[in-house]
C-alpha cells in the first residue's frame, strides 16, 4: 500500500462493483481512445473497485448494437490483459427508452448484468415517459428486472418524493450517481439524490464515469457524509453482483 492510499484510506469506495461506466473506446460519449480508457479504468481500480459493469449507450444518438458492444469489450479486455491490469470488466448497456428499446426488447436482444438480469435504462432528462408503467411490465415481461439510471437526474420527477415512490412500486430499482451527492450537476440534482437516500430508495450506486472529470469528483463523493448515509439507510446491492 502507497503511502498515498494510506492517508487516504477513508477516500476510497465502500462497494467493489461499479454498475454503470462508458469505458468502451469511442462507441458512445465515453472513452474516447484507448488511452483515456485505460486511463479512467486505472483511476477506478485506485479507488478500490474490484469489477467495473461498463455500460455503453444505446440511443438514438450512439446507435450501438450488441455487436458492437462485445466487439469493443472483448478489444478492451485483450489490451487490459497486454497491459497486465488485474481488474475484472464486464459489459451491459444503458438503453436510452425509446420505440427502438422496444424493438430489442421484444427480440430479447438485451445485454445485462448479474442473475437477475438487471437491465440499465434511462429517460429523457425533459420530457416525461408517455407510458412508463407499460414500459417497466413490458421489461418485466420479457424477463428482466429493470433499473433505472440516475433517477435523480429526470427534471419532471423533481416536485417531491410521490413520484419517485410510485415508480418504485412499479418494480423499478434505483441507481443514483455518486457524482449527484457532490453537485456535480446542479444544486436541485443533489437535493433529489439526497431525498433518495434518505428515504431509503436507492438500490445501486454508480460512478456513470465517461471522463477525468467525472472519476475526480468520484473520488470526492467518498468522503462526503451523505456517502455513508447511502449504506445506513439503503440496501445497496452492487456488491451482490462479485
Ligand atoms: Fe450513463
Amino acid at each position: 500500500m502507497s503511502l498515498f492510499h494510506f492517508f487516504n484510506k477513508n477516500r476510497q469506495t465502500l462497494v467493489d462493483v461499479d454498475i454503470h461506466s462508458h469505458l468502451i473506446p469511442a462507441i458512445d460519449d465515453g472513452a474516447k481512445n484507448i488511452e483515456r480508457s485505460i486511463e479512467l479504468i486505472l483511476s477506478l481500480k485506485e479507488m478500490g473497485y474490484k469489477k467495473l459493469i461498463t455500460t455503453p449507450h444505446i440511443s438514438d444518438m450512439f446507435p450501438n448494437t450488441s455487436t458492437i458492444i462485445l466487439e469493443g469489450y472483448k478489444a478492451l479486455k485483450v489490451e487490459l490483459a497486454k497491459r497486465e491490469i488485474d481488474i475484472e470488466i464486464e459489459v451491459a448497456a444503458e438503453y436510452y427508452a425509446d420505440d427502438h428499446f422496444e424493438e430489442l426488447l421484444s427480440k430479447r436482444d438485451i445485454l445485462t448484468f448479474g442473475k437477475e438480469k438487471y437491465l440499465l435504462f434511462e429517460l429523457s432528462y425533459f420530457t416525461p415517459p408517455k407510458d412508463l408503467e407499460s414500459l417497466v411490465n413490458d421489461i418485466k415481461l420479457a424477463g428482466y428486472t429493470p433499473v433505472l439510471a440516475h433517477p435523480e437526474r429526470y427534471l419532471y420527477f423533481h416536485d417531491g418524493i410521490d413520484d419517485y415512490i410510485n415508480v418504485k412500486s412499479m418494480g423499478v430499482l434505483f441507481q443514483i450517481n455518486l457524482n449527484s451527492i457532490v453537485n456535480y450537476y446542479s444544486d436541485e440534482v443533489t437535493k433529489i439524490a439526497k431525498q433518495l437516500i434518505l428515504y431509503g430508495l436507492v438500490d445501486f450506486i454508480g460512478s456513470d464515469t465517461h471522463h477525468r472529470r467525472h472519476t475526480k469528483f468520484l473520488k470526492e463523493s467518498f468522503s462526503h457524509a451523505l456517502y455513508q448515509k447511502v449504506f445506513k439507510n439503503n440496501t445497496i446491492l452492487n456488491d451482490t453482483l462479485l
